[in-house]
């Protein structure tokens, strides 16, 4: 058994690294989400400010039997590594994903993390999967939920028209790729917020300062993985961005599309401001449809008001997603 290194330099490595992950999704998922080749090409091969992103293969001769996939937080969250397992399923239950484990746990310690992080995709009912047995078995936490919601675009016009609110007080603004100039600052302070504000159960995560040139780092790096993102913002009178959400896909991947954030500062609340918000943002975003797709969104059971807005709108559960730690 070989142990392979995959940072994505090596085109056709990756590509099989890439082609067992996204099989083990196709068939753990009623709809499948995630990143295309492209995109996840862009973030194993690239220099970024914020993150590493590397993978292990766990090959036999020409056959690949597992991967991990590993996201190094480089800013916040240095005290972490995400990791996902996903192994064939003919060769399950043979320890394979315990050994992969173990080749992550030391590399890990190796780096100086001193936590695994994961996420598990469990059935919409009960939460649980081979995934979440795994986890168990090797002394994981389970730290928080998400419930993974999906509905199919585009919805019809009249549906929008009948959601459709104007809030009095409030300016609707949009914009595609690149951000104005004039609302970075403001947008990098709201950004923040919401990762300060977004529920995350007991997971002992930092929240990510943003910045204007982190923003647009970020927003080059989604051009580069073919990407497309809408966005969607409230402006109060006295001019203070009041609420946003974003929504978008990648080319590679027409048929998922995903609902990002939706995010209404704390004394902006209750008026309806994220419907405001969701509502133009999906117009714009069914508007460039060719196809039908599916969009995706995952929230916290906890985050009832986000959940009953998603239901009003049609959303449907599929599945639940599960965060797990385990010290190392
Ligand atoms: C989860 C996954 C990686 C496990 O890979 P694997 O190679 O089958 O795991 P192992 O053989 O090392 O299993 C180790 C232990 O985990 C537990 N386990 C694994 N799969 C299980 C299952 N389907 N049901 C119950 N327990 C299970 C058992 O305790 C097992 O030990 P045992 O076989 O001696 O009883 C694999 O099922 C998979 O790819 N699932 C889809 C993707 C996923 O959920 N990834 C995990 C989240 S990152």
């Amino acid at each position: 058994m070989d142990i392979v290194t995959v940072d994505g330099r090596d085109a056709a490595t990756f590509e099989r690294f890439f082609q067992l992950r996204d099989d083990v999704r196709r068939t753990e998922q009623e709809f499948p989400a995630g990143l295309g080749l492209e995109e996840a090409k862009v973030l194993f091969a690239g220099e970024h400010s914020d993150m590493r992103v590397d993978g292990i293969g766990l090959v036999d001769g020409d056959t690949w039997l597992g991967i991990a996939w590993l996201d190094w937080w480089l800013q916040e969250n240095t005290h972490l590594v995400d990791v996902e397992l996903a192994v064939a399923p003919q060769y399950r239950r043979q320890g394979v994903g315990s050994q992969l484990l173990e080749i992550v746990a030391e590399r890990a310690r190796q780096e100086g993390r001193r936590l695994l992080s994961g996420i598990a995709l469990g059935d919409a009912e009960t939460g649980e999967s081979a995934g979440t047995a795994f986890a168990v078995a090797h002394g994981f936490v389970r730290k928080h939920v998400d419930l993974h919601q999906v509905i199919e675009l585009p919805l019809p016009a009249e549906q929008l028209d009948k959601l459709e609110r104007e809030v009095p007080g409030y300016q609707i603004l949009q914009w595609r790729e690149h951000m104005p100039e004039e609302w970075l600052e403001e947008f990098a302070d709201a950004l923040s917020a919401m990762t300060v504000d977004v529920p995350t159960g007991e997971l002992q995560l930092e929240a990510t300062q943003w910045t204007p040139e982190r923003i647009r780092e970020a927003e080059a790096r989604r051009v580069k993985q073919g990407r497309t993102c809408h966005t969607t913002v409230a402006v109060a009178e006295d001019g203070r961005l009041a609420a946003y959400t974003q929504m978008g896909g990648a080319a590679g991947t027409p048929d998922r599309l995903y609902q990002w954030d939706t995010f209404v500062r704390p004394e902006h609340r209750g008026r309806k401001l994220g419907m405001a918000v969701k509502i133009p943002n999906l117009r714009s975003l069914q508007a460039e449809l060719d196809q039908p797709a599916v969009l995706h969104t995952w929230n916290a059971p906890s985050n009832a008001p986000m959940i009953a807005v998603n239901e009003h709108l049609g959303f449907r559960p599929v599945a639940q997603r599960s965060n797990w730690e385990r010290e190392l």
